[in-house]
């Protein structure tokens, strides 16, 4: 066992290198040494890593809660199929590994990230069905059921590497991509008329509709989500983060966007941008 995490820890190492090797714009540098500073002050009992915790960082009392079902997850079951769907061949004798180049238990850590052939931000979930396309599969729906599993799988195998998003220096369009997220994530919506920030900046901590706001910092580390809401209504509790956009967006009655666009993609660029330096913690679950 110590000897695959002495190689883990190498490999991680050294595929940090390779991500370093463009360098991070300042603006956006300068924008996460903000973010995370006004949640590290506000909340001085509370540490980096802590944050990916989310509601549960901020009582101690959630926290015990939390704990309590964590030992025994609710999602085991589903997990294990997700790692069985990412061992089975494809129709073609290939598996999902084939479309990837890191090591799985990087692969996490590795999105999302700016595309430059593209021109456009690559997210993990969209990874995944255009791996079933270019293998003649059927797509699959997205932000629940099989492709949240496999996602999750992903997400628990990543559990200790690090969160590190780039937007490189001097890339224009990389940076307007960044921005466009940005200017999401603070933009008043909905008949309730608030962003993004007003409910997990502003409102961290705070008490709304029986929920206690997660703070924004750390809101990335652990997707997909096992929802005790979930499992009550559709599906079976396993959500992606951009099914969760969709459901904040709906919480102030506006409209949601479609997964996997421009919108929730520069998001999700911006949102885990701001959690850079946090250990992707495995899948976890949320009320
Ligand atoms: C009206 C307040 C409100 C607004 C506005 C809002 N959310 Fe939420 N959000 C919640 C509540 C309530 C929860 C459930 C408790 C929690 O984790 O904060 C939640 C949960 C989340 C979670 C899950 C965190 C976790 O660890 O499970 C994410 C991610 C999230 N919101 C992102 C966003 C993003 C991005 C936006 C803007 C598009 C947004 N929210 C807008 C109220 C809001």
């Amino acid at each position: 066992m110590k000897k695959i995490t002495i190689t883990m820890a190498i490999a991680a190492m050294l595929s940090s290198t390779v991500a370093l090797s463009a360098q991070q714009s300042s603006a956006v540098q300068a924008d996460i040494d903000a973010y995370q500073a006004y949640f590290l002050d506000r909340f001085s009992n509370v540490s980096l890593q802590g944050f990916s915790k989310g509601p549960y960082a901020m009582s101690d009392d959630k926290m015990m809660q939390f704990e309590a079902v964590m030992e025994m997850p609710p999602f085991e079951d589903l997990l294990e199929k997700g790692g069985e769907l990412w061992e089975k061949p494809f129709a073609n004798g290939n598996t999902f590994s084939s479309c990837f180049e890191e090591e799985p238990f990087l692969i996490r850590a590795a999105y999302p990230r700016w595309n430059a052939a593209k021109g456009k931000v690559d997210t993990l979930e969209q990874a995944l069905v255009d791996c079933l396309v270019s293998n003649g599969e059927k797509k699959w729906g997205t932000g629940k059921g099989k492709h949240a599993w496999v996602a999750a799988h992903l997400t628990t195998l990543g559990e200790g590497t690090f969160i590190n998003v780039i937007v490189p220096e001097g890339d224009e369009a990389a940076l307007a991509a960044y921005n466009d997220g940005k200017r999401f994530y603070y933009a008043k919506r909905g008949q309730l008329n608030l962003s993004c920030a007003n409910c997990h900046v502003g409102g961290a901590g705070m008490r709304a509709r029986g929920n206690t706001l997660s703070p924004g910092l750390g809101q990335t580390t652990h997707f997909p989500v096992w929802r005790g809401k979930w499992a009550k209504s559709k599906g079976d509790g396993f959500g992606t983060i951009q099914r969760r956009y969709g459901g904040c967006n709906k919480q102030v009655r506006a409209k949601p966007f479609k997964r996997h666009k421009s919108q929730y993609d520069n998001l999700e660029f911006f949102h885990t941008a701001m959690s850079n330096g946090m250990e992707i913690t495995g899948t976890e679950y949320r009320e």
